[in-house]
């Protein structure tokens, strides 16, 4: 066996630089570029939080209208997009379904100029494209859930703003302020979180000069499952599951003999809390109290409760965001989807940071196989 230390899925290794986010998990904070998570989320709208993430900077009022104007521009689902969706079966994945329809946008992307057979593009073609990605995936996701409940496409609004609009495309109705801004707010939130698995399968990616479409499609794989993004749609299971707040105790005793993980619970870096919990659970809280359903904070903060008085290992964004989700409407197979539709901001903004500052990334293992051994009867050409 090697004497080499083998730091098993890469806890606890630095393996670059970002200017992009910071996370502490010493006084549970996160900064997207210097600003608190919760700042940006109780002041601006999601789309001055992408261009903070891509440029370093919040926006000038022009600079936010010309982002609003070119996200508005590309908001509509392309017909060969729709295409490419229209020929997965119903019940594919909707993961497979967004992953299938950025591949089809980057296959034949001239965003920003440029072939697309240019892998890695300038950065204003990677600036460019990663502007379309934003613009376009609300309406693959809104056309995802439609089609599945056997309703028609929804044209976009140019009157509203992305996350209004994207509810708009969603449910064919204008949604009610509040819930606007608790789902601006989701958004934010889960925009961007440094070198969680996604960013770096994007950045490995990256480092190996593809191009940036290929990095996003890759890091949704790496989002789908259920220790990373998966888990908010995890969450409604076990919610759907424990039914009610009284159910919750024999519930827990049973899945804990049973060793499950408890979904939305334990983070690889906050040990004592997820700094972006709070600002989530307020919103949740507000969604509770406008659809006058008391039930989901009882179930919440019961499981709650009980599973950090037993365990001491608390929740992610992904256990208030889960129920947040239902209460707005969405169906439980598009939570990890809207999760893209936001972290395609923060994966963006890796990208271009790795190709703007790049090595390729490529780690050693230690080998435990077999010792060297051969094939009986071979003998080599002499
Ligand atoms: N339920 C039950 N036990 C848990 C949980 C949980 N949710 N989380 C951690 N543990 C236990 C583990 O079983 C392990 O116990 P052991 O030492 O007795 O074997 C111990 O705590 C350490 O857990 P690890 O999984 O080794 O810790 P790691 O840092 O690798 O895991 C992870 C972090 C993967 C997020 C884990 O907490 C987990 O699986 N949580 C559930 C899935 C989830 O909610 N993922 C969302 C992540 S946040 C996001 O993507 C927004």
């Amino acid at each position: 066996m090697t004497e080499t230390e083998i730091k098993k899925g890469l806890a606890g290794v630095v393996v670059d630089t970002t200017a992009v986010s910071k996370v502490n998990p010493e006084t549970n904070s996160l900064l997207y570029r210097g600003y608190p998570v919760q700042e940006l989320a109780a002041t601006q709208p999601f789309e001055a939080v992408a261009y903070l993430l891509w440029h370093g900077e919040l926006p000038t009022d022009s600079q936010l209208a010309a982002l609003r104007a070119e996200e508005r521009a590309q908001r509509a689902l392309a017909d060969n997009v729709r295409a490419a969706i229209d020929l997965l079966p119903l019940e594919a994945h909707p993961m497979d379904e967004v992953r299938t329809a950025v591949s089809v946008i980057g296959a034949s992307d001239t965003a920003g100029g440029g072939s697309v057979l240019d892998a890695s593009g300038s950065p204003e073609q990677n600036l460019a494209r990663s502007v379309h990605l934003y613009a376009a995936l609300p309406a693959i996701v809104a056309y995802g859930q439609r089609r599945r409940r056997g309703q028609e496409l929804v044209p976009p609004r140019d009157d509203l703003d992305y996350a209004a609009n994207f509810l708009w495309m969603t449910f064919g109705e204008e949604a009610d302020p509040v819930v606007v801004d608790a789902f601006n707010r989701s958004m934010i939130l889960y925009a961007e979180h440094s070198f969680n698995a996604s960013t770096f399968t994007a950045r490995v990616i990256t480092s190996t000069l593809s191009d940036l479409t290929s990095a996003v499609v890759g890091a949704i794989g790496a989002l789908k499952g259920p220790l990373h993004g998966g888990a908010n749609e995890a969450v409604m299971h076990i919610f759907d599951e424990i039914g009610s707040a009284e159910n919750v105790v024999p519930w827990l005793e049973t899945a804990l003999a049973e060793k499950r993980k408890i979904m939305g619970f334990g983070h690889r870096v906050y040990k004592h809390g997820d700094s972006r919990v709070p600002t989530m659970k307020a919103a949740l809280d507000t969604l509770v109290a406008h659809y006058d359903r008391p039930e989901v904070a009882a179930l919440y903060d019961a499981l709650e409760h009980e599973f950090v008085s037993r365990k001491g290992i608390y929740p992610n964004l992904d256990y208030p965001s889960g129920p947040a989700y239902n209460l707005i409407g969405f169906d439980t197979l598009t939570f990890t989807p809207l999760f893209i539709a936001s972290r395609v901001t923060g994966w963006t903004a890796h990208i271009m940071e790795q190709t703007a500052s790049n090595a390729l990334i490529r780690p050693l293992s230690a080998y435990n196989g077999p010792d060297e051994r051969h094939i009986d009867g071979y003998v080599p050409d002499a």
